[in-house]
């Protein structure tokens, strides 16, 4: 496919951790992309990809409730990003942000004639010891709003509204993609997202971060990986499947054990320099895995994701690692003081 034929991306959370990813990547592969930001975050995201006369960024304040007529003026495709993490709001919003934030994009959407949807999901959808296309974590919407696994509840039912949308609307084309916990290095660019300390811009990123403090005691809460370049290009492989009937909903994991144990190691022997700030190993939680038992082999055999292709947890937290040092520096270059934060949220 030539540069000049590829269409216009739309890109929903464009300055978040994720879809910063997508973004870089899209428009690193020739695609005209327009990023949807809010607030404080837009001049930071117009600066953070300047180099890029194909991007732009457009204000999306909720993705429940904007008007999407302007936005989505010549777009060919969609990738939705944006939903809120745990903790950064209300139960009520959060709910409402998931299910009527992708619900209200799938319908503009298709007022817009645009018929190319990819939505990220997320693997905490699948219950203990089941992780295939079917399966959900049985929380109630009730549960979620008095405050139980809300985030969980967020992804599961604003999930299910979407494949509920799409089975309605076969004309389209929609896919979810559902990855565990997301971690890896911030694209280029990203600095001028964190300008400052901004922990909160360092998404579940944060706990590779974390290791980097000498009394750590925050981890995530259980195993399960994707690096988020893979992530990235997972949603950006979606675009064209290479299966006409392939999955609506795409569970996808790191093929490698992810232990924070061997994280704190590669960073011990790659930068002597910060043993004295490493995290002690002992505190790392044991599980009875480090991967997730997720078959891969739709992701490759639809999306052309070959198994050899994904990043190993080596290469995730060193590059990770190399910008969290990049960012440190800029910060103290500026006279900021900052500490690796004690916790996640
Ligand atoms: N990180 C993980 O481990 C992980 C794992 C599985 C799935 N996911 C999914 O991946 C997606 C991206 O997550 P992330 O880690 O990149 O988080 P992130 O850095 O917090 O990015 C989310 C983005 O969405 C925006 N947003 C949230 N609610 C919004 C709303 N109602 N209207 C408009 N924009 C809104 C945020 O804007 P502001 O910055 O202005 O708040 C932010 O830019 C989410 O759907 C998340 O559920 C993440």
């Amino acid at each position: 496919m030539s540069t000049e034929s590829k269409p216009l991306i739309f890109v929903t959370g464009a300055a978040g951790y994720l879809g910063f990813e997508v973004v870089y990547q899209l428009l690193e592969a020739g695609y005209s992309v327009r990023g949807a930001a809010r607030g404080r975050k837009i001049p930071l995201l117009k600066t953070a990809l300047e180099k890029y006369p194909k991007f732009e960024v457009v204000e999306i304040a909720d993705v429940a409730t904007a008007d999407f007529s302007a936005a989505f003026e010549g777009v060919g495709a969609i990738i939705h990003t944006a939903a809120p993490l745990p903790g950064r709001t209300d139960p009520e919003t959060a709910l409402k942000s998931a299910i009527e934030g992708s619900l209200h994009i799938l319908r503009e959407a298709r007022q817009a004639g645009i018929k190319k949807v990819v939505v990220t999901g997320s693997i905490v959808t699948f219950p203990e010891d089941s992780f295939g296309q079917n399966d959900w974590v049985p929380v109630t919407k009730e549960q979620a709003l008095e405050g139980h696994l809300t985030y969980i509840a967020e992804k599961k039912f604003g999930e299910q509204a979407v494949l509920d949308f799409a089975e309605k609307h076969p004309e389209m084309d929609i896919t979810i993609f559902c990855p565990p916990w997301i971690f890896g290095p911030f694209a280029p660019g990203f600095e001028h997202i964190v300008p400052t300390p901004d922990f909160a811009a360092f998404s579940t990123n944060i706990f590779v971060y974390h290791l980097l403090r000498a009394d750590n005691t925050s981890y995530h809460y259980t195993p399960g990986v994707l690096d988020v370049r893979d992530v990235a290009r997972a949603h950006i492989s979606g675009l064209h499947p290479l299966t006409p009937n392939h999955p609506k909903r795409v569970p996808i994991v790191s093929p490698y054990d992810a232990d924070f144990r061997d994280a704190i190691r590669y960073i011990s022997e790659a930068h002597p320099e910060l043993r004295e700030r490493l995290a002690d190993p002992s505190t790392v939680p044991m599980w009875p895995r480090y991967k997730l038992p997720v078959d891969l082999k739709p992701v490759e055999e639809a999306y052309g994701i070959e198994h050899g292709s994904y990043k190993t947890w080596k290469e995730t937290i060193l590059d990770a690692v190399d910008r969290f040092l990049d960012l440190e520096k800029l910060w103290k270059s500026k006279g900021l003081e900052f500490e690796v934060p004690r916790t996640w949220a």
